[in-house]
């Protein structure tokens, strides 16, 4: 009796230990960037709207995706991808009403998808009545923007800009408004002016804005160019320090206290967009010095700035080594391959590794970014003419210079299908689809076994296998070009092989800690692989094509009884109570 007693409490508590792993849905989540813009057009204007990210749901939860994060849908001027936002709590014409959004919020919980919106609180649109309010200095507004006189002239005429700072899109990013006579300080284009975000009014109104999304049913917020929301306040010309300035961690701080004490049985949680800061600062981001939380998930970006085409398994392995080796006690990792900002991983790194690296962004700890497109292996467009051209970045120089600047190459829509507009939409596309769209896209894809998208999906599968959601990692670089860890959970095991390199390396794959078992078995393999699923390998003498990617499968048989004797009892346990 005492032993049923024991085994009964036992169970219960691993019950329990699994059920609270579940409850932080975002520790090892495989989170999803829907550019709104170029995902699904339903109205045929030519752009992108919420009820097509409606009508795609089914393909993200078959894909096996956990979270959708989405890039701004709101009130817009629309000169920076909806990234200038002249309201925070309208939705722009463009991409639908707020009753979509609502339905989207509905629809997609019912589906067991979270829902992560893009909180921009560095600017604003000049159109947004906070700034059309400033710059007219309206009681209450005056201050809600970075305003200075700049410097005198000895001669009549408007003064000069108070130092020479450039923005991010090119020329001063300090600019006149006739008006007030006076600078705003704008660090991306001239119509995103700055916010003053030393301006308690401004914080407040902020956390207004993230209310009202909350309410809504937002699972949490990226938060867009964290790095840049505080500038050195003596605008001095050459400052101390340009980005990520203390002021950034209290504010962050400050908001994740803010979602904290709205949702306390749920975490809901913050993604601040650190662009390239150096680690020290990167891991500021997620707790202070005295233990204070503040984000859950600071971008890490290392992988798309650290590495390139010519990069070597030990550039792999110190990269990933320095991320992971660096992050506080406790803090979950996060990785990236490609974002709006970015080229596409397929281009960036080469078309042959975009296999290999999906295996890798799957397999690493902690949570996964996928940028929309990149499942399919998406390419950048690199022939958009200049008068198609929209980014702003590339708008603001000039048609010779343009094309090296455009983010437009990976903003393209989303290659469904084979037919025109590559099932994007029924009119005239926004931006002009990717022309190796009848090739590459989605319905080809899911028709053979045997695709990038095959392979992806296999991977979302396996991501939530605990030995992948919470398990150790062991990296070792055994060849130039051959990556290799061993994750390791309880007494499971997976071993990930990737060939990055155009030549074929025979490595040694059995000098792990964890011992493989020598008939272990090959689980996944990229699409080019001479390898076969299902294939027992010899780890000691691992033969690797080009750019092939394997995972291997060390799964004891012991561990298999143990565990379905649990889940029998489990159930036995259920019976009874
Ligand atoms: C962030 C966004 C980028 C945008 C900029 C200004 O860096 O990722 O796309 O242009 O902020 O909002």
């Amino acid at each position: 009796m005492v032993l049923i007693k024991g085994l009964v409490i036992f169970i219960l508590c691993t019950a329990l230990l699994v059920q609270s792993e579940k409850d932080d849905w975002w520790k090892s989540a495989t989170i999803y960037q829907i550019a709104p813009l170029s995902f699904k057009d339903t109205t045929g204007d030519g752009k992108g709207d919420i009820q097509g990210i409606i009508s795609k749901l089914d393909y993200l939860v078959d894909t096996g995706i956990d979270v959708i994060l989405l890039s701004p849908f709101f009130q817009s001027n629309m000169v920076d991808f909806a990234y200038d936002i002249s309201n925070y709590i309208e939705v722009d014409s463009t991409f639908g009403t707020m009753k979509d959004v609502e339905e989207l919020f509905t629809k997609a919980k019912a589906k067991g998808l979270k829902v992560i919106l893009d909180f921009v609180p560095n600017h604003t649109s000049n159109k947004h009545e906070w700034f059309i309010k400033s710059e007219v200095e309206t009681d209450g507004y005056k201050d809600f923007y970075i305003w200075h006189d700049g410097h005198k002239q000895i001669n009549e005429g408007r003064n000069l800009p108070p130092n020479s700072w450039q923005s991010e899109y090119g020329g001063s990013s300090w600019t006149w408004s006739p008006m007030r006579e006076a600078y705003y300080y704008h660090k991306f284009a001239k119509e995103q002016p700055d916010l003053n975000l030393g301006e308690e009014l401004v914080i407040q109104k902020l956390n207004e804005v993230l209310k009202f999304w909350l309410d809504k049913g937002a699972d949490g917020f990226r938060v867009d160019a964290v790095s840049q929301l505080f500038e050195d306040p003596a605008f001095l010309e050459v400052p101390d320090k340009a980005n990520d300035l203390p002021q950034t961690y209290e504010l962050i701080e400050r908001w994740r206290k803010f979602l904290d004490d709205y949702s306390k049985n749920e975490s809901k949680i913050l993604i601040p967009q650190v662009w390239n800061a150096p680690i020290d600062d990167l891991m500021r981001y997620y707790v202070s010095e005295d233990g204070t939380p503040r984000a859950q998930v600071p971008m890490n970006f290392m992988l798309i700035n650290e590495l390139n085409k010519d990069s070597t398994a030990s550039d792999y392995k110190r990269v990933i080594e320095k991320y992971l080796s660096s992050l506080p006690t406790g803090a979950i990792a996060n990785w990236f391959l490609g974002s709006h900002d970015h080229n596409r991983v397929a281009s960036r790194m080469g078309r042959d590794r975009i296999d290999g690296l999906m295996i890798l962004l799957q397999t690493l700890p902690g949570i996964s970014f996928t940028y929309y497109g990149d499942e399919i292996g998406m390419e950048d467009h690199m022939d958009i003419s200049w008068d198609d051209t929209k980014d702003i970045q590339a708008c603001n120089a000039d048609k010779d210079s343009y094309q090296p600047l455009s983010r437009d190459v990976a903003r393209t829509p989303f290659q469904w299908d084979k037919s025109e507009n590559s099932g994007f939409t029924s009119g005239k596309s926004w931006l002009p689809v990717h022309p190796g769209y009848v090739e590459n896209n989605l319905e080809s894809q899911m028709s053979v076994n045997n695709s990038h998208y095959a392979l992806f999906k296999e991977l979302t599968k396996l991501r939530k296998n605990s030995t992948f959601a919470f398990g150790d990692i062991e990296i070792k670089a055994l060849g130039n070009n051959t990556l290799a860890y061993a994750r390791t959970y309880d007494q499971s095991s997976f071993l990930v092989v990737i060939n990055l390199g155009n030549a074929t390396e025979d490595v040694d794959a059995s000098q792990f800690k964890v011992k493989l078992n020598e008939r272990s078995k090959i689980r996944v393999a990229a699409t080019n692989s001479k390898h076969e699923i299902g294939e027992i390998v010899n780890l000691s003498n691992l033969h690797l094509t080009p750019y092939d990617a394997i995972i291997i499968d060390y799964y004891s048989s012991a561990t298999k009884v143990t565990l379905s004797l649990l889940a029998v009892m489990m159930i036995i346990v259920k019976i009874f109570l």
